[in-house]
């Protein structure tokens, strides 16, 4: 298979003002599509064509860093975009997930502040996660492209803390983008949905 950049399931202006069109434009439109291009040209002739996305990202890992990075991201951004939806966030999570929110990272509250304090200490480019491992729920936070698929676990949940994701709309306040995200950006029926597989 070859990589496709899949449309934003929103208009793009449906997750303002907590990030406006601007942003998406750039994010989805440039940055999201260098990686399917990048990811489509270093992909051509190595022993992953004709594999998953899934199978790709795990097994040019420490192997192929080039086409790594951008299958990498393009997962990474396949997922992003349906982890947000306008209206979303806060604590309407639904109710299976948020009993094991709250069993394995202690509340819902203070998930939110872990998963914030994942993204805001992510030095550099990368990502915060909330993951599942070994059938427990884990905050986990990655540099660049990568990922916890390639790290033993199943990302339900992933904020996107390049620059490149909050400088227009928030400039140099990681915190306050992430604390956006998590109040107002989550869709937690996608994340649920995503649990539920990982849980099975
Ligand atoms: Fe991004």
């Amino acid at each position: 298979m070859s990589f496709t950049l899949p449309d934003l399931p929103y208009s793009y202006d449906a997750l303002a003002p907590y990030m406006s069109r601007e942003t998406l434009e750039y994010h989805h439109d440039k940055h999201h599509l260098a990686y399917v291009n990048n990811g489509n040209n270093l992909l051509k002739g190595t022993e992953w064509e004709g594999k998953s996305l899934e199978e790709i990202v795990k097994g040019s890992f420490g192997k192929n860093p080039g086409l790594f990075n951008n299958a990498g991201q393009h997962y990474n951004h396949i997922h992003f975009w349906k982890w947000m939806k306008p209206g979303g966030g806060g604590d309407k999570i639904p109710g299976a997930l948020e009993k094991k929110i709250v069993s394995d990272l202690g509340s819902v509250a203070k998930f939110k502040e872990d998963f914030i304090q994942a993204g805001v200490t992510q030095f550099g480019s990368g990502w915060n996660w909330l993951a599942v491992k070994d059938g427990k729920l884990v905050i986990t936070k990655t540099a660049n492209g990568e990922n916890p698929l390639v790290h033993g676990a199943t990302p339900i949940l992933g904020c996107d803390v390049w620059e490149h994701s909050y400088y227009i709309d928030y400039r140099n306040r990681r915190p306050d983008y992430l604390k956006a995200f998590v109040d107002h950006l989550v869709n937690w029926d996608y994340v649920a949905e995503l649990y539920e597989k990982a849980a099975k």
